[in-house]
């Protein structure tokens, strides 16, 4: 059997990097993590540092902003996996010189997992976030580095335990009234973080996911907000009250709201109003969805996951 790439992540010990280096880790993939001086040091991150060196993750110290602790780390790895959180996303360019100096990288993931930025619709401030990753995307394809780009779609986590709901940041959604974004059937995607990491793992090293957009859009965490409401009120066995919110308040809300409250109302109105999720078809020649990739993968339902809060 061929011998398993060697992953290196800029971003790991972040919201959605630790659980992609768990995966890596866990499917024998020789795993890297770049982290900085500050943080291997850092109480609050030490749970999940505990938990890479216990998966044999190699933790190297180093920074983004360190060109030689990244050309070394880089030179001993095949694959490199970027999850820097929207502070970080232009200065992606530092990590593609890097690569590019380097020479030996087969494989580049920078840090999307959200909406495709090549078919977004959103308006400002999501609009400059998704900017700066396509600038990247660009800059990457340029320099003729092999890429693949992975687009997520939602982050279970982030969307479900409040369905979504402004000014809600606890789960259980609410069992009374739910406002529903725009008409509310807009398709969304909403994916289990680890069943992200099982996925990104999987296509980080197929030759079929090679300069390509990679889809996380399992058919059965595919929902409208109409339907998703609809599966809540079955889970707990009562009619709520819906509320619309009209595009025309959404965007004011959007404009009125503070950081970082503007950010997520704009993406939620890319994604429930503009249908970013589900609104163009997935050509052969730009993209592959990842659950027709892999069937094997037995991910997270919407519905399973749902379940827990009811
Ligand atoms: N689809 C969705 O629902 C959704 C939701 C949220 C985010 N996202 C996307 O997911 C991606 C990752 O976001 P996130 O929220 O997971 O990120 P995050 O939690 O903010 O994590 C950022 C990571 O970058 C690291 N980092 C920061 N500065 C660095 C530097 N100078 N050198 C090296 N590493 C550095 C941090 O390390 P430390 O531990 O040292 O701070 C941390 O590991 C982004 O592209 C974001 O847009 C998608």
């Amino acid at each position: 059997m061929a011998e398993k790439s060697k992953i290196l992540f800029i971003g790991g010990t972040g919201y959605i990097g630790k659980h992609i280096v768990e995966a890596s880790a866990k499917a024998g993939h020789p795993t890297f993590a770049l982290v900085r001086e500050a943080t291997l040091s850092d109480t609050a991150k030490a749970p999940v540092l505990d938990n890479f060196k216990s998966l044999g993750v190699t933790l190297v110290a180093g920074d983004l902003y360190d060109h030689d602790s990244l050309m070394k780390v880089i030179k001993q790895v095949d694959v490199v996996i970027s999850t820097v959180g929207a502070l970080q996303l232009a200065d992606q360019v530092k990590i593609i010189a890097a690569i590019k100096e380097a020479g030996n990288i087969k494989r580049f993931l920078p840090s999307e997992f959200g909406n495709d930025v090549d078919r977004t619709h959103a308006v400002e401030p999501a609009k400059s976030a998704f900017a700066a990753k396509a600038h990247i995307r660009r800059t990457i394809e340029a320099e003729g580095i092999p890429y693949t780009y992975v687009s997520s779609n939602y982050f279970a986590g982030y969307f479900l335990p409040t369905l979504a709901q402004p000014g809600a940041f606890a789960p259980p959604p609410p069992k009374d009234k739910l406002f529903i974004y725009g008409d509310g059937n807009q398709k969304a995607v909403f994916n289990k973080e680890d069943d992200i990491g099982t996925f990104t793992i999987r296509a980080a090293e197929d030759p079929r996911t090679l300069n390509k957009i990679v889809y996380i859009k399992p058919s059965k965490n595919i929902y409208s907000f109409n339907e998703l409401v609809a599966l809540w009120e079955k889970k707990i066995g009562k009619t709520v009250e819906k509320v619309h919110i009209p595009e025309e308040k959404l965007l004011k809300d959007i404009q009125e709201a503070p950081i970082p409250i503007n950010i997520i109302l704009s993406i939620n109105h890319a994604v429930f109003v503009k249908g970013d999720h589900d609104n163009f078809v997935i050509e052969p020649s730009f993209g592959v969805e990842a659950s027709a990739l892999y069937p094997d993968v037995e991910y997270t339902t919407v519905d399973e996951y749902l379940t827990q809060f009811a």
